[in-house]
């Protein structure tokens, strides 16, 4: 039975390769097709088991090799459809089944044949069906979104990796759940890849990206705004530039609130997004980023607009760029999160990274990591030398009893600095801004401002208090502090080992 059946194959391979033989085109894919099929198979296998971790691993089985195959099967039916002698395959295949029917007993073999094919077919599908979607989920991997394009990701994939989402692959954000987003998207992915081959892409990468921009909805998959309720306590470790990097904390009662849930009314930072009330802005077109009107309408359908200058008359108002405040309004660096030179120092200061005993070290950082350095390498070395140099002027001794300490905190500099300055894609310190707070203006204060005005002469409210209450502002041992840790015993429960 078996024997018979591998006659059979026999035939069926040999009689194949009669017919192919009859068209060089069909040969040539063939050939390609069987040399690609097996490493294809067998990279796959590995793939799959995670044995390879390159990037670019996937790339070549995705991206080159699958194709590849499927366009070697494709030019065997090319071949043999247009090219094959004078024949016309279909006359020739019909004429040869006719031909095996009349023979005596062949019947059976025919019949038999046909099922091979049928097999041999299904398994071509088979893989061409495993390779499309295992590369289709290739392409949707934070594997390739962040890492393929190396350097021109490298940012936002760093950044991404430090933050609260380094769990969410890359496409549950940028991509929408509609067909819409995700054609959109592959469409911008296509363009971005020749962008990277051709290296025509911008420096800095332009923020927002208008067909990658996450949507509330994308946001509201894993957070309910309605459901965030109350005051939240923050909590924020910094050192002074100061001999001793004298350990302050800045402690705020946040004013989180929420949309309104079952009854109760929007209130707080999230009132902005409840289903009850509606706010519109216009940026002005001659410059970006500062808002020229905003159009609240209320629960009771009531409008407010909020102008610039002369406010007699609204003007523009459904124009278009007319936009519906959402989540990205503030949170539009939820996780590429680039900090000032203050904040990544201190984060490694805490943490330990930089040891905080060493005198002046905050100082010096600050100092350090805002030099302009034409790469990774430079980074490293000359903060190194930097803080080599400076200790060794200014703290001898140190130099002499704790060279390691010196090394580790020119290590923690420059890892402050690699984390959030990028110097091949023009990337340095706040490069792209967070609307957040209110640093530089681009916050809230865009809107909470006494130059945006109703007709009736309504502005909208900055008091100090309408968002959070400030209970210490980089303070030394806040008096809050002692309260809130129920007056124990002091450093017993110090964030980080400061002088509470
Ligand atoms: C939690 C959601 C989220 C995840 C996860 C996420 N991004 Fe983003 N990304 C954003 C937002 C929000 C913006 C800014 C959009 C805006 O300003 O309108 C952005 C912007 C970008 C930009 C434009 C340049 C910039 O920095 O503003 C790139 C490129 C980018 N993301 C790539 C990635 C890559 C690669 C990954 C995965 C490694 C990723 N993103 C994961 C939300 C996300
Ligand atoms: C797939 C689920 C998911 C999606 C989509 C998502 N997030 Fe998150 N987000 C999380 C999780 C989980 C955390 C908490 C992580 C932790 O605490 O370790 C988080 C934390 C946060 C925080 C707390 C801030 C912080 O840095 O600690 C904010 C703000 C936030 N997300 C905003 C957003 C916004 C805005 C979007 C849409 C662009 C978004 N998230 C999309 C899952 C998600
Ligand atoms: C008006 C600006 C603004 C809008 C609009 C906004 N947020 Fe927030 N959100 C804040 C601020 C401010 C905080 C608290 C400060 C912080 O996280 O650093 C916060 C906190 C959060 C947190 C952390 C909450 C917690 O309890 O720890 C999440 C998650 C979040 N926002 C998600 C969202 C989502 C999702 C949307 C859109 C539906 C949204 N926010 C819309 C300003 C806003
Ligand atoms: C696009 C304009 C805009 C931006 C940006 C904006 N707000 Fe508002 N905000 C408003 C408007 C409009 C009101 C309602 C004012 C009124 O009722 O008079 C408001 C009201 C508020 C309120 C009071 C809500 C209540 O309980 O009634 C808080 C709190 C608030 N905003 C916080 C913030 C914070 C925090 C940010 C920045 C992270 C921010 N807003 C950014 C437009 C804005
Ligand atoms: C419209 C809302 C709003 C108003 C009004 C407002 N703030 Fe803030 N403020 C914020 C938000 C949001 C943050 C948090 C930013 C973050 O999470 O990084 C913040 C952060 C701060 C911080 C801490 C900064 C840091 O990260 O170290 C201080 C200090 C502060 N505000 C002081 C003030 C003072 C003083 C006023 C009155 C002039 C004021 N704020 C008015 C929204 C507001």
């Amino acid at each position: 039975m078996f024997e018979e059946y591998f006659r059979l194959f026999k035939d069926f391979i040999l009689d194949l390769l009669k017919v192919l033989v009859k068209s060089r085109v069909a040969v040539a894919g063939a050939v390609v097709a069987g040399l690609v099929l097996p490493v294809l198979l067998f990279s796959v296998f590995l793939d799959l088991r995670g044995v390879v971790k390159n990037p670019y691993f996937g790339f070549l089985i995705y991206m080159v090799m699958g194709p590849l195959f499927v366009a070697g099967l494709a030019t065997v039916v090319v071949g043999l459809l247009l090219f094959r002698d004078k024949e016309e395959i279909g006359v020739y295949a019909l004429e040869y089944i006719r031909e095996q029917m009349a023979m005596p007993g062949r019947f059976i073999r025919v019949r038999k044949m046909i099922y091979l094919s049928s097999f041999l077919t299904f398994m071509t599908l088979l893989v061409i069906g495993v390779v499309s979607y295992t590369g289709f989920t290739y392409t949707e991997s934070v594997r390739f979104c962040g890492q393929f394009c190396h350097t021109v990701m490298e940012p936002e994939y760093i950044t991404y990796q430090n933050s609260a989402h380094s769990r969410v692959p890359c496409v549950d954000c940028h991509i929408g759940a509609n067909a819409g987003g995700f054609t959109k998207s592959k469409v911008t992915g296509i363009k971005m890849i020749f962008a990277t081959l051709f290296n025509r892409f911008d420096r800095p990468i332009a923020t927002p990206i208008a067909s990658l921009r996450p949507t509330r909805e994308v946001c509201e998959q894993c957070h309910r705004p309605e459901k965030f309720h109350g005051d939240k306590l923050y909590v924020k470790d910094g050192y002074l530039p100061d001999e001793a990097n004298t350990h302050v904390q800045t402690i705020l009662l946040m004013r989180v609130g929420s949309g309104g849930y079952r009854g109760q009314v929007a209130q707080g930072i999230h009132w902005h997004v409840s289903a009850n009330h509606h706010t519109y802005y216009q940026e002005d077109p001659e410059q970006p980023g500062v808002i020229s009107q905003i159009k609240l309408v209320d629960h009771d359908g009531a409008v407010v607009i909020y102008q610039r200058g002369d406010n007699s008359k609204p003007n523009g108002t459904g124009r278009p760029g007319y936009k519906l405040m959402d989540c990205l309004d503030c949170h539009n660096r939820p996780t590429h999160v680039f900090l000032s030179p203050d904040e990544a120092l201190d984060t490694k200061i805490s943490t330990g990274v930089i040891p905080p005993e060493l005198p002046f070290v905050k100082k010096l950082g600050l100092e350090l990591v805002q030099r302009p350095y034409g790469g990774k390498d430079q980074a490293r070395r000359q903060i190194a030398e930097g803080v080599e140099a400076w200790y060794g002027q200014n703290y001898p001794e140190l130099k002499r009893s704790a060279p390691q300490q010196l090394n580790q905190a020119a290590a923690g500099m420059f890892q402050a600095w690699s984390e959030n300055v990028f110097p091949e894609m023009k990337i340095s310190w706040r490069t792209y801004g967070s609307k957040l707070g209110h640093r530089d203006n681009t916050g809230c204060f865009r809107c909470h401002t006494s130059e945006l005005v109703s007709r009736e002469g309504r502005t909208i409210s900055h008091d100090c208090n309408l968002c959070h209450v400030v209970l210490a502002d980089r303070q030394p041992s806040p008096d809050i502090m002692r309260i809130l840790q129920g007056n124990r015993v002091a450093g017993v429960l110090s964030s980080s080992g400061g002088s509470l």
